[in-house]
């Protein structure tokens, strides 16, 4: 397989064929290397049904192909056609308040209908069998965005009787459903797996038992909606890969799970916010946290499918990216992992809802700012990016991620302000501040690598996972654990064997006998001789023998009690925190617990300048971003070389330098 590594986003079917030419050759002079095309093009590619026009797509493959760009080709089962729609109504979703979601945006598709799947089985394989050995197409993308505009999913009678036989699957008998679910409560058992609703609103609340299946259930949908397509493409496309966009932390597919269909993991960053007018403008470390999520879903190096080239926006819009910003937040990507970049999109849409979701090249299409100054950063890094390829960051610290965990916390967040991934990037936060390299780690993952683990709110709990904790501990590990641990089983039903956090007390040195919901307030903790901010929440807990008190409450009926804890265990030592702390006292307690554990920071911190770094056998390549707007100056760490920036140590507004240095045979 080639190794390419700059890319953009091309859609043929919005300009006029007069105009390929040109956009090939603008492309070229820019270093570009691939495209992907067709990924919402289902129309043009099938404009009745059983009708395929295929010319148009093979004209564009080839005319990119004779400018040396290769193709990655997008199935476009994101977005029906409206013949199909109106032949099928059937194939449109059902929201759960049991209104049909029209024809008319994309992803109008329930991904469990028989119908549509049908369809997409069918175009998937004449696309597969057409482009599966054309020279020119590198690889696929099934769908796009799997998961995205399925905020409600679909609670059609389809989806109603595949939840039923997933739950017959899981519980064999109604009985341990009704077990499971907690059913007794409100009178919901079920005398036959027949009666069980695809959850629409109720008149009041839901079972959280429910939920969490029906979550489950959702995802396992869409992971089951792909494995349909890459089976397909497989059996034709022998030399060629299969990857799929992400979206970060999104949630509607456990993306691990996803994962294991791929080759590899995309993922699509716009740093510039998304198209809704509460959407913000992401802080840098929660891109870094993002970048560092998606590599986990792999553990290994990834794409970035569609990475921002200029203001976002559909109704309302986002800033104008500063000069230099859209090449920092590209190296930013290659910095946490992404061996390449695909840009979103060529050129500004001029029509649909994109209008205002800008390209490289604004609608006149005359190449300007923003095409020059990714031109020029790509004849600068493309050189760099065969050595970086399938570099890693070696990090010593990890923090467990878990689909299952975010979705508890969605059907019960406890706290209007509680979230459990800005709970984990908060976490994050005050590493990424000290230029601490971090992984996600799924729980089903490698810790023993890690000096030091974060495992905030692992709210459902297992036996599996207590000894897993309780392992990596007593072999030497520094483990953090959190408010909200221990609390559920698997099922979502409380468990009430022991206090909390449950058998994770021996390594916790804690039980917690009660605890406040700090709705509408705030409460200050004693951390040595400062007071600092925390919210959300407070463990009121006894200690073991034995158990250190690193901070105490400051605030209400318990101040003067422990808020934050350490505790020896086996070769290592445990963590408890009893709140979500403010992001002073996030930083007191990171930097002592990496200094506990040894953790070593890869450079002193700069304001507004971040540090990552990536490593192979023989090389470790060190990133070192600004940004922000104005000139900054850093100590580059001993036996580093500059190869790519102006000056080691002196960064101008938005610049990115590469370093490397050779390691010790
Ligand atoms: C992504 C999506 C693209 C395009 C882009 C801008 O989420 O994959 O197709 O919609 O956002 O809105
Ligand atoms: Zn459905």
């Amino acid at each position: 397989m080639k190794q390419l590594h700059f890319g953009v986003d091309y859609y043929p079917e919005h300009w006029e064929r007069a105009r390929w030419d040109k956009d090939a050759a603008l492309m070229q002079g820019m270093g570009i290397q691939m495209v992907r095309m067709a990924e919402f093009s289902w129309h043009k590619l099938e404009p009745e049904e059983g009708i395929y026009e295929f010319g148009w797509l093979d004209e564009a493959i080839g005319l990119f192909g004779a400018h040396g760009i290769y193709t990655i080709v997008g199935t476009p089962t994101a977005a029906p056609p409206a013949w199909m729609a109106d032949k099928h109504p059937e194939i449109l979703p059902i929201d759960r308040e049991g209104r049909v979601r029209g024809f008319g945006g994309r992803h109008h598709d329930c991904q469990s209908s028989p119908v549509y799947r049908q369809y997409v089985r069918k175009l998937t394989e004449e696309m597969a069998r057409r482009y599966g050995e054309n020279p020119y197409v590198i690889g696929w993308q099934p769908d796009n965005e799997l998961g995205n505009s399925h905020q409600e999913l679909c609670t059609c009678a389809s989806c109603r009787k595949h939840f039923q036989g997933w739950l017959r699957k899981k519980y064999q008998t109604v009985q341990n459903l009704n077990q499971a679910w907690g059913n007794a409560f409100w009178s919901q058992e079920y005398n036959d797996f027949k009666e069980v609703p695809a959850p629409r609103i109720t008149v009041t609340g839901e079972n959280p038992s429910a939920m969490l299946d029906w979550k489950r259930f959702c995802s396992d949908l869409i992971v089951d909606f792909a494995r349909e397509q890459t089976e397909i493409i497989r059996r034709y496309a022998k030399n060629q890969f299969i990857t799929h966009n992400y979206m970060g932390f999104a949630d509607k597919v456990d993306y691990y799970k996803l994962g294991e269909l791929l080759d590899f993991v995309s993922h699509d960053q716009y740093p510039g916010g998304f198209y809704l007018p509460e959407s913000p403008h992401e802080k840098e470390h929660v891109l870094a946290a993002t970048l560092d999520v998606v590599r986990s879903y792999k553990n290994q190096p990834f794409w970035i499918m569609e990475q921002q080239s200029g203001i976002t926006g559909w109704e309302v819009m986002g800033r104008a990216p500063a000069p230099g910003q859209l090449s920092a937040w590209a190296m930013q990507s290659i910095a946490h992992g992404a061996d390449a970049v695909v840009f979103f999109r060529w050129r500004t849409c001029a029509m649909g809802t994109e209008q205002y979701w800008h390209g490289i090249l604004p609608h006149s299409g005359n190449p300007g700012r923003r095409y020059k100054e990714l031109q020029d950063f790509i004849h600068e890094v493309n050189p760099l990016m065969d050595s970086l390829q399938g570099s890693m960051p070696n990090a010593q610290v990890g923090i467990v991620f878990s689909f299952e965990q975010e979705y508890a916390f969605q059907i019960q967040p406890h706290h209007k302000d509680l979230s459990y991934t800005r709970q984990l990037q908060k976490y994050y936060h005050a590493l990424y501040e000290r230029n601490i390299p971090v992984d996600f780690v799924p729980q089903q993952g490698d810790f023993s690598k890690y000096k030091l683990l974060l495992a905030p709110l692992q709210y459902l709990m297992s036996p599996e996972m207590e000894e897993k904790y309780m392992d990596y501990v007593g072999q030497g590990g520094h483990l953090l654990l959190t408010m909200r641990t221990g609390v559920k089983d698997v099922n979502n039903i409380c468990m009430t064997e022991r206090e909390l956090p449950g058998r994770l007390s021996k390594v916790a040195g804690v039980e917690v006998l009660d605890y406040d919901c700090l709705r509408d307030a705030q409460i200050e903790v004693l951390f040595g001789e400062e007071k600092l901010p925390a919210g959300i929440w407070s463990d009121l807990m006894r200690l073991l023998p034995g158990t250190e008190t690193l901070a105490s409450y400051a605030s209400e009926f318990y101040a003067g009690e422990p808020c934050i804890t350490a505790h020896a265990y086996g070769c290592g030592a445990c963590y408890y925190v009893g709140t979500e702390p403010g992001e002073a006292l996030m930083d007191r307690l990171l930097s002592l617990a990496c200094s506990r554990a040894e953790v070593d920071s890869l450079m002193e911190p700069v304001d507004g300048v971040e540090c990552a770094s990536r490593e192979n056998e023989s090389q470790s390549f060190l990133f070192v971003i600004n940004h922000t707007g104005e000139c900054k100056a850093y100590e580059a760490p001993e036996g580093y070389q500059l190869l790519k920036g102006g000056q080691a140590g002196a960064l101008k507004a938005y610049e990115a330098q590469i370093l490397q240095r050779q390691k010790m045979p």
